[in-house]
């Protein structure tokens, strides 16, 4: 295996993770913290484990994403909360897909969580936090500039990709795959998928039961949060 370079200094601390420069300067160090925030930090907690289960589902869904042919900044896990990945220039653009009606797409449209949509719907949010992450559209990024056209549909592309493979995986193990976060970023050129993959960024529903296995479960108060997580784990891993 190739030498894990040095960990050097916190460039960026994020609500769920932190950042470290390395040795190498395109590789960087992600560090997975327990600290679980919800409605732009209004809410905040710990989930117990959280770091550590959210690295390594991250790194089963880079993985496998990876083998499907997905380029994405996963380099390897590097030990039980921290993930080597390449560096990127984050596009400051969450994009979110959605199979199934809920969240804030039922709160904004008025309609009862748990609808299944006739296609998977792309929504783009401005990363800021000052702002709490409004909605915006396609024209949005491309007249301030977040990303060029051809970085927009290589952007939807991987997205809508990334929707099929987790979709059926999970389908496979029991799983609805509800909506989910993804950031893009560029690395030498290339649009790469950046982030974590995890509960805290899906939303998982248990196929027959329907029950919540994400973090809807802090951000509802809704109980068994860190068994949530845990059953996730398991069954991704299997
Ligand atoms: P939403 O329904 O609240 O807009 O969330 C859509 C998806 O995005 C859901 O799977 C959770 C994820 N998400 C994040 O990863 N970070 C966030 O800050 C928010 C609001 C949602």
């Amino acid at each position: 295996m190739e030498q894990t370079p040095q960990k050097l200094e916190m460039f960026y601390e994020g609500k769920a993770k932190k950042l470290y420069t390395t040795s190498d300067p395109d590789l960087v160090i992600a560090y997975f913290k327990d600290d679980a925030t919800a409605f732009n930090a209004k809410k905040r907690g710990t989930i117990e484990d959280k770091g550590v289960v959210n690295n390594r589902i991250s790194e089963i869904f880079f993985r496998l994403l990876e083998r499907e042919g997905i380029k994405t900044h996963f380099v390897r896990r590097l030990n039980d909360r921290e993930m080597l990945c390449r560096r990127l220039e984050i596009v400051p653009v969450e994009v979110v897909v959605r199979n199934i009606l809920a969240g804030s797409m039922a709160k904004r449209l008025g309609r009862e969580e748990g609808e299944a949509l006739k296609r998977p719907v792309i929504e783009y949010y401005y990363k800021s936090d000052a702002l709490d992450d409004p909605l915006i559209n396609a024209d949005h990024v491309l007249v301030f500039g977040w990303a060029t056209t051809g970085e927009l549909r290589r952007i939807d592309t991987l997205a809508s990709r990334t929707n099929d493979i987790m979709r059926r995986f999970l389908d496979e193990r029991g799983i609805l795959l509800v909506d989910f976060k993804l950031e893009f970023g560029r690395h030498k050129g290339e649009i790469l998928l950046g982030d974590e993959i995890c509960p805290d960024t899906c939303r998982f529903w248990d196929k027959e039961t329907r029950k919540k296995l994400d973090k809807d479960r802090f951000r509802r108060d809704l109980g068994e949060v860190e068994d949530a997580y845990h059953e996730m784990l398991a069954r991704v891993s299997r």
